[in-house]
């Protein structure tokens, strides 16, 4: 943003231009004297004069786009060498003039004047005897009275009409009072302030938590509910030494809010035009923000990845996976990657005789259209939940400094946009029928020991050393564009997937491949050194030998973040060529259909490669 205003306002000190009255319907006011935070009655701020406040913190004036032609009124930081807008008054509409002026109009409202006379943007009309336009140091502009200065008596702010950015201090959310919703919107583009597609809102319902919306009817994102100290679908957001995060909840207002410990500290959060929530803190040594959080930041985090009874797993293949006892709606589009449609039940509820499931780690799910009860304990939640046939899960809604759960969230219906951390989230229990219960429960205590290997088949390729990671993940992407344009233009297969490979074996890394086509002509394989595996397999040793399959010995590889996977090395005389293998890859897109938890690799070793597969019994 360092773009903006080569030539845009500079403080004009010097010069002192007196005009008293004039005898025309309007009057010309004097220009502002020296760099001051106030404005009064009877000044005006022309494009070559600022406000500044009093802390030298914040700096209000015009700043033009980069060609100049369209000023606008905003603020800025006065102090950073690269010039960051934090609010815009007239986004939508931008004066043409630089003869324009910014004053104080007659009903206590800022007004943006074009060439002097004609309103090009005003703030809302209220009353006031003697008002004031002031700059704080928070970066807050308010009309306030001269000598009122409580923010309880403001006249106007615009803290309470904010533009892409939230700063410290400043509300996100409502007045339920007033009926006033404070919400950001993106700008259309990096150097056009004007409303863009994206706002990112606080529900007040439930939780409560934000969503960002694209337009009025989809959302992108979901924070989820606030459960206490973070939004829980935002497990790094701590209260740490520079940061403090705050929810209101109350019967008059409902919003939430940052504020930084250390006042030396600038961190600000803001939506970018692509509808990207991003947090920068400003670093002093290298004089740059730096991006220190921002959201969606996988795509387990776009909304609703996996549908009703369905969460994301980032650390699985496929990310989409349905709550034990549910399985997928539309297996096809299932298979192909698309979670969209959720998942269903496989047994009916029956009411008195149905159980919990515990799931851990869960992000909740959304929950405007859940009870809350921040006072109850865990076991009335149950009790309440068990009692309510409608009731489809609970869980606790807040979490104190020392790890503690307390309170109590109840749903009814779809449980939608959930998904699964390995570290952070919380427990979500999931009302199931009975049977599907002792399932579950029998098949969690199965699977920890009994991984079974399933293998399937196994194919000869000389192609030096490889390792192939099937599951259908790699297809051509231009296969894929040609043939699915219009779904790509909303899931993308994502490139460099075998770079992404590559970190799942070196870091545990997340694959996330979204689409795939069950009858792609053609695969992509990627490639893989030998040493990669050998160390995965910790050099094929007879400790990882998990079997013997019908043409090779399958070991176990440890991937770093306690991942595993299964490793075929095939005996030299396996005689099988490469078109049988491509086959059997199709085919196993079709196999796997529904099955949930399984995963399939191709692995290989020396010149040749086979396909396997690891089935968790479930
Ligand atoms: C405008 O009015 C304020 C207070 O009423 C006064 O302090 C200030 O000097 C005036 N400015 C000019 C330019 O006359
Ligand atoms: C603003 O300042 C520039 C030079 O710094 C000058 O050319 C221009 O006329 C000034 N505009 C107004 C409205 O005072
Ligand atoms: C402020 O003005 C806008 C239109 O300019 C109007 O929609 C809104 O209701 C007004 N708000 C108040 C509190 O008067
Ligand atoms: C906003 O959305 C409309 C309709 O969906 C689209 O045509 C337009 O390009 C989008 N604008 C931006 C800046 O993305
Ligand atoms: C965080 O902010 C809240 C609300 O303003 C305040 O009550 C609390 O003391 C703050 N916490 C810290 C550590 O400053
Ligand atoms: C705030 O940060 C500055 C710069 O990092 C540091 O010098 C100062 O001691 C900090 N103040 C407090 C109260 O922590
Ligand atoms: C997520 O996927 C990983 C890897 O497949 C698995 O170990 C983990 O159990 C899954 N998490 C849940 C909650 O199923
Ligand atoms: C919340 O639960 C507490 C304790 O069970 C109870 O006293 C209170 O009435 C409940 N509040 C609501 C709104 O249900
Ligand atoms: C359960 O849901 C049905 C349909 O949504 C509704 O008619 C009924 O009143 C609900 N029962 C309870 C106890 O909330």
């Amino acid at each position: 943003m360092g773009r903006w205003g080569v030539r845009a306002a500079t403080t004009l000190r010097q010069s002192k231009i007196l005009f008293c009255s004039s005898f025309l319907l309007f009057t010309l006011r004097p220009l502002l004297s020296t760099a001051s935070d106030t404005l009064f009655l009877n000044e005006s701020l022309s494009i070559n004069q600022t406000l500044v406040s009093a802390g030298q913190k914040f700096e209000l004036g015009f700043f033009s786009t980069v060609n100049q032609k369209k000023w606008y009124v905003g603020i800025w930081y006065k102090e950073l060498p690269t010039r960051t807008i934090v609010w815009v008054a007239n986004k939508d509409a931008p004066v043409w003039s630089s003869s324009a002026t910014l004053k104080l109009g007659d009903q206590a409202n800022i007004v943006i004047l074009d060439q002097g006379s004609s309103i090009r943007w005003s703030s809302n009309q209220s009353q006031a005897t003697n008002p004031v336009i002031r700059l704080l140091n928070t970066g807050n502009l308010v009309v306030c009275e001269m000598f009122d200065e409580s923010p309880e008596r403001y006249i106007w702010q615009s803290f309470d009409h904010p533009t892409d950015t939230l700063l410290p201090g400043q509300k996100l959310g409502w007045n339920l009072k007033t009926g006033l919703d404070r919400f950001l919107t993106s700008w259309r583009g990096m150097d056009d302030p004007s409303s863009g597609n994206f706002s990112f809102k606080l529900d007040p319902h439930g939780g409560p938590e934000t969503f960002m919306w694209r337009g009025d009817s989809i959302i992108t994102f979901g924070s989820g509910p606030w459960v206490g100290l973070n939004f829980i679908g935002v497990p790094d957001m701590k209260q740490s030494s520079v940061l403090n995060f705050t929810l209101v909840d109350n019967e008059d207002e409902v919003y939430y809010m940052f504020q930084v410990l250390n006042d030396s500290v600038k961190s600000r959060l803001m939506v970018d035009p692509g509808g990207v929530l991003k947090r920068y803190t400003w670093v002093p040594d290298t004089n740059v923000w730096h991006l220190f959080w921002y959201g969606p930041s996988d795509q387990c985090d776009d909304y609703n990845e996996c549908g009703s009874f369905g969460f994301c797993n980032v650390s699985a293949l496929s990310v989409c996976q349905c709550l034990r006892g549910f399985e997928p709606k539309n297996q096809q589009a299932w298979a192909l990657r698309d979670g969209s449609d959720g998942c269903e039940r496989m047994t009916k509820l029956e009411c008195q005789s149905d159980g919990f499931l515990l799931f851990e780690s869960m992000k909740v799910p959304r929950s405007s259209d859940a009870f809350v009860n921040r006072s109850m304990s865990i076991e009335d939640c149950e009790s309440l939940c068990r009692k309510d046939c409608n009731c489809t899960a609970y869980a606790s809604s807040d979490v104190d400094d020392d790890g503690f759960w307390s309170g109590c969230v109840i749903w009814s219906g779809d449980l939608i946009d959930m998904r699964s951390y390995v570290q952070g989230g919380q427990d979500l229990y999931v009302r199931l029928a009975a049977s599907d219960l002792v399932e579950a429960s029998s098949s969690k205590n199965g699977s920890k020991n009994t991984k079974k290997m399933v293998i399937s088949g196994g194919i000869a390729f000389g192609l030096g050393v490889l390792l192939f990671i099937a599951g259908c993940i790699i297809w051509k992407r231009k296969t894929l564009q040609a043939k699915h344009k219009r779904e790509l233009e909303t899931k993308v297969s994502r490139p460099g997937a075998i770079d992404r490979i590559r970190d799942v074996l070196l870091n545990g890394a997340t694959i996330s491949s979204k689409r795939v086509e069950a009858n792609a002509k053609e695969i992509e394989l990627p490639l893989f050194d030998l040493d990669t595996i050998a160390m995965a397999t910790d050099n094929f040793s007879s400790e990882n030998e998990l079997g013997q399959g019908g043409f090779g010995c399958v070991y176990k590889a440890m991937l770093v973040e306690g991942e595993e996977m299964a490793v075929k090395r095939l005996s030299k005389n396996s005689g099988q060529g490469s078109e049988e293998f491509k086959n059997e890859m199709k085919r196993e897109v079709h196999y796997s259909i529904g099955k949930v938890g399984l995963t399939s690799y191709v692995g290989s070793y020396k010149d040749r490669f086979t396909f396997i597969e690891i089935q968790d019994l479930e």
